[in-house]
């Protein structure tokens, strides 16, 4: 495993060469004149910008004919910072090719599945395996490093941006011999191959390496493991351009810290396998203000992932905007209050950084539009800049927090691979979502003020008492013999139905489902189906409801229990009466199975017993809308209270504490303003 040039602990900030919270944005002063970067660099520091992302979309502009750089402005642009003691994440500049590159090279171009070339006039129109985009990056990456090594200004790399985001996965000749070398070494031999792929079904036996493809448009379902292992492939492919950009970085400066930004849940990259390969995990947060529910799922959920990526180390927020995108078909403002809400979020939920897309708000191209740090009216009379600056001077009160973990004793366990395969097509149901999936938990916990981390299989299961498994279909990397061990012990789990059905060949376990879990489980599942779309079920509580008090839909199971007791029965259809959601005592510990999916009502009801079972203590009680979250430091404790209301709540602390944002002593009930955030120093 990759060691991170900087082991950042407790005591340690995330960037050596700014101990403090990072607050900043992409700056982008390549698309305005010399004369405004001066006043951009004042306004940055009215602001309290300490780090500033530089150079993401400027390869044109530094090597504008191949091999031919231009460092002059960004050398200009580096010592005016530096002048106002403001730090630069350096980009490496390749995220979007010159045009020159597709000229010379049109063989570098990205190909869909359908076999149409995109071409260049956006960004990211480059193939992931293409040897000639691999060769100017690298060439690239070298040339700003050597140039910028002893930088004063120089605080961390960024590598690329949003890997995959427009172009994850490319389809042209050069990707399928990229493809067939991957498989080469995955399988070694092509019966190996041709085993795992199953292709004994519809005449598919591979004779040569050379007859393989990618999963390009074909007349019906392709291959499900050749669409799986196009997935690691088209993962790992994009991984391998960080890997290189990332060792010719630590080669020519060890000790900066390297990242590349994140986008939340995207599935086409495995994160858990990226996050291993950099110091820092950043993301990228682009909640939607029309959506009532964007802080829960969009941004606490997301930013629980950002921790867990990391180990439970701290991450920083690398870009959101201060109003508005540019992106959806309806673009929102964020509401007076609501970025430093969400900012302070974000913090609640273990980020030692805030920075925006972008600093100053573009006149031309595709992104004018979207919001700026310094927006299009200028820093009279601007209400996103007066909470820009606002929320500068709060994040500089904050240091005390850097490094300060999140205690959770609830895990939910997250596997792209299994992601990938239950997506696939050709399934019971084409609307099972993971991310639906997970989000029906999250949702609960998250009311509830319960803390949790995500894990991916292999894990260590040890620090947790609850354990959450939504739709693991796939069983690999001895999960079952974790969770066997971990519920054995005394844990307590709840899995949810469609899960251990394939191994990692996205071949069926047979015997009954969920094998590898049926132990644990006490159960057997002979056959399963969807619910109607859009009709219900009904689940009857033996002994609380004599009818049916909660709803289910999408998928049931048709459940044999084998030591579990039935926990809720269906309600109607021939299968009346059957066991819904079971319950059994396994050694120490209990499991929990969901054989469909319950309403919000239901869930929050089982979870409740959860959480008696394995003695789960929430935060806090809070009032709806009312997020309380806590990070420790050693012995010291803070509390974050965070009003999603657009109406002002009072919340009565479980005990003394001292205000960080205001620097006084806490009343023992605090008043926060619709969109108010308190952040607590308890003393104990
Ligand atoms: C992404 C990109 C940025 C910018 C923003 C706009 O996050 O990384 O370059 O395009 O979206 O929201």
């Amino acid at each position: 495993m990759d060691q991170p040039a900087t082991a950042h602990g407790p005591d340690q900030p995330l960037c050596p060469r700014v101990p403090h919270m990072l607050y900043g944005g992409d700056y982008n002063p390549e698309q305005w004149p010399e004369d405004v970067w001066r006043e951009d660099a004042r306004a940055m520091r009215e602001a309290g910008v300490n780090l500033v992302s530089v150079g993401i979309f400027s390869w044109a502009q530094l090597e504008s004919r191949p091999g031919e750089y231009n460092f002059g402005w960004l050398d200009r642009v580096l010592a005016i910072l530096h002048e106002h003691s403001i730090a630069v994440d350096l980009a490496t500049a390749t995220a979007s090719p010159p045009p020159w590159l597709a000229h010379r090279h049109p063989e570098s171009l990205p190909v869909t599945a359908d076999g149409v070339t995109l071409s260049p006039g956006g960004r990211q129109h480059y193939c992931p395996s293409s040897s000639a985009y691999r060769e100017a990056a690298g060439a690239l990456t070298r040339a700003i490093a050597n140039r910028y090594k002893d930088h004063p200004a120089l605080a961390m790399w960024h590598i690329n941006n949003e890997y995959g985001c427009h172009v994850s996965a490319c389809y042209c000749d050069a990707s399928a011999a990229a493809f067939r070398r991957w498989l080469a070494e995955r399988y070694g031999d092509i019966d190996k191959l041709n085993d795992a792929w199953g292709t004994a079904f519809w005449s598919q036996r591979y004779d040569q390496w050379d007859e393989i493809l990618p999963p390009r448009r074909a007349p019906t379902f392709s291959n499900p493991t050749q669409q799986l292992d196009f997935y690691r492939f088209s993962s790992d492919a994009l991984l391998a351009l960080f890997d290189m950009e990332r060792d010719i970085l630590r080669e020519i400066t060890p000790d900066v810290p390297i990242t590349t930004n994140f986008m939340n849940f995207f599935k086409p990259l495995d994160y858990w396998k990226w996050a291993k390969h950099e110091d820092i995990v950043t993301n990228d947060s682009y909640p939607d203000p029309f959506d009532p529910e964007a802080h829960i799922h969009y941004a606490a959920m997301a930013h629980d992932l950002m921790r867990s990526l990391g180990g439970g180390r701290s991450w920083f927020m690398m870009e959101q905007t201060p109003s508005a995108v540019n992106w959806r078909p309806q673009n929102a403002l964020k509401r007076p209050g609501q970025m430093r809400l969400w900012s302070m979020q974000a913090v609640a939920h273990g980020a030692d950084g805030i920075l925006m897309f972008q600093w100053r708000a573009a006149k031309a191209g595709a992104e004018k539009f979207h919001g700026g740090m310094l927006p299009h009216v200028g820093t009279e009379n601007s209400r996103v800049w007066r909470e820009v600056v606002e929320l500068g001077h709060d994040l500089q009160r904050l240091d005390d927090l850097m490094g300060a973990r999140t205690p959770a004793q609830v895990a939910i366990l997250l596997d792209w691979e299994s992601w990938w395969g239950l997506e696939l097509d050709s399934k019971p149901s084409a609307s099972l979502r993971l991310y639906d999936q997970v989000y029906s938990y999250y949702r609960e916990l998250y009311a509830a003020n319960v803390a949790v981390d995500f894990v991916e299989p292999g894990a260590d299961l040890a620090g947790y008492k609850l354990v959450l498994a939504p739709n693991l279909y796939m069983a690999r990397g001895g999960i079952a013999a974790d969770l066997e061990s971990f519920v054995a012990g005394g844990g307590t789990l709840v899995m949810s139905f469609f899960s251990g059905i394939v191994d990692e060949r996205d071949h069926i376990l047979l015997g009954g489902y969920p094998a590898p879990f049926r132990k644990v489980l006490g159960l057997r599942v002979e056959e399963f189906e969807p619910i109607a779309p859009g009709e219900t079920n009904g689940l009857i509580v033996p002994g609380v409801s004599g009818s049916a008090a909660f709803a289910c839909d999408q998928w049931r199971d048709e459940i044999t229990l084998d030591g579990a007791e039935a926990v809720a029965n269906f309600a109607s259809d021939y299968y009346a009466g059957h066991p819904a959601v079971t319950r059994h005592r396994f050694g120490e510990g209990t499991a929990y199975y969901l054989g469909t999916r319950p309403d919000a009502s239901f869930m929050r009801w089982l979870l409740d017993r959860a959480y008696a079972d394995a003695s789960v203590a929430p935060s806090a009680t809070s009032p709806a809308g009312v997020e309380v979250t806590r990070r420790i430091h050693g012995e010291t404790r803070y509390l974050f209270v965070l009003n999603h209301n657009t109406h002002e709540v009072q919340f009565t602390l479980p005990g003394p504490a001292r205000d960080l944002l205001t620097g006084a002593d806490s009343p023992p009930t605090i008043r926060l303003a619709p969109y108010g955030v308190a952040v607590l120093r308890e003393q104990v």
